[in-house]
This record gives structure tokens, C-alpha cells and sequence, in this order.
């Protein structure tokens, strides 16, 4: 029988890619749909630790096997930032906007514009934790560009394309993509058990 799995997020761009990815291979059930309303909190200063809070509260909350995961942006010449701090990089309530805006102006004049996404999925099986980690390597672009996807997608260029995650589809970001590569692994690791 198909596994199904509470997916611990409310990000609905994360929902899509993944379900992208799983097709059929296990079944995806949003905490909305598993009837829970909470702003699951990331307190911890790594992916990993904020990973494994999120699947293992909504493990609490509904006794399902779930995942979650966590992803940062880790730019080189910013020793690493905003890393776990992605999402509130530009501080508390501001949006993707301010965040891209302040991660500019931290590189301006600097020629070392390596970054990479890096995913954490924490996954509790049969109340059992597994970790995945995929990682995409890249460069921060001077400027953005295009309108898909979320986050720093306008910024983020992919090692081997010419363009931003924000000027692909979602099947070609699935190509490169941090999210996908450990999902992939959580595929295998499901598909294996
Ligand atoms: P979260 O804590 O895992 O929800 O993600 C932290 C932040 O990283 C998000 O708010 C986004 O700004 C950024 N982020 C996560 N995944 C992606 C992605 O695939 N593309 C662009 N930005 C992302």
C-alpha cells in the first residue's frame, strides 16, 4: 500500500514541489487537510534541530507518520549566512522581498558570490527519526530576475544553467533543486523499508 505521509509545513510552494516530485510514490497529506492549524515554531540554531521540532511536533499533534524539512540559503563571502536564518533575514514580519533586498546589499561590491540551498527532511516513521540532507550549489546573481517560484529563487543561479530558479518552471528547479535531491532520498529510503 502507498505511504502517506503528513507533510509538517504551510508553505504551499513546498507542497507543490514535492508532490512534483513524489507523483505517486507516496501520498502527501498537508497539516491543513490533517485538520491542524499551528505556525510550527524553528527556535534552533540548525536545520536539522528545527527539522526534526516541526516532524516531531506534528508527530505529537496527530500520531501520523509525517516529515518535514528545513532549508537555508548558505552564502560563502557571508561566512555561511542567512543559513537558518533565511526566512527571517531581514528581521521578524518582513517578506521574501526585504530579505533578497538585504542579501544584495551584503554582496554588493564582493565578487564571491558562491551560495547553496541546503534541505534537512526529518522523517518519523513507525515513531523511528531518519534524516536527508540535499544540497544545490550556486551562484547569487547581481540582480533578480523572473517571477516563479519563492524565496530567493530571483537571485539563486543553479551550478549548470544560465538562468535563476525564478525563470524556471517547476520541473526544471526540480532539475536542480536541494528540496528535490532530498526527497529523492527519502523515496529510496521508503521505497527500501
Ligand atoms: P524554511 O525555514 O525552511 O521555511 O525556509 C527558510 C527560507 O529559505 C524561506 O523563507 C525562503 O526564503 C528560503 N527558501 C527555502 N527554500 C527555498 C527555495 O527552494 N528557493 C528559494 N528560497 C528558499
Amino acid at each position: 500500500m502507498k505511504t502517506s505521509l503528513v507533510f509538517a509545513t504551510n508553505n504551499q510552494h513546498k507542497v507543490d514541489e514535492i508532490r512534483a516530485v513524489a507523483g505517486d510514490l507516496f501520498n502527501i497529506i498537508t497539516i491543513k487537510e490533517a485538520g491542524i492549524d499551528i505556525d510550527i515554531p524553528e527556535p534552533h540554531d540548525t536545520l536539522e534541530a528545527n527539522a526534526s521540532e516541526k516532524s516531531k511536533t506534528i508527530h505529537r499533534l496527530t500520531g501520523k507518520n509525517c516529515f518535514s524539512e528545513d532549508t537555508g540559503l548558505e552564502v560563502a563571502a557571508l561566512n555561511g549566512e542567512p543559513g537558518v536564518k533565511s526566512a527571517r533575514y531581514a528581521g521578524d514580519g518582513r517578506n521574501f522581498q526585504h530579505n533578497i533586498d538585504k542579501l544584495l546589499l551584503n554582496l554588493k561590491g564582493i565578487n564571491n558570490r558562491k551560495a547553496q540551498f541546503r534541505t534537512v527532511i526529518s522523517l518519523i516513521l513507525d515513531d523511528k527519526e531518519y534524516l536527508f540532507e540535499g544540497v544545490c550549489e550556486g551562484n547569487i546573481s547581481e540582480e533578480q530576475k523572473g517571477l516563479q517560484g519563492f524565496g530567493y529563487d530571483p537571485v539563486f543561479v543553479p551550478d549548470g544553467a544560465a538562468i535563476s530558479f525564478a525563470e524556471m518552471t517547476m520541473n526544471e528547479k526540480n532539475k536542480y533543486s536541494h528540496r528535490k535531491k532530498a526527497v529523492a532520498k527519502l523515496i529510496a529510503f521508503l521505497h527500501d523499508h
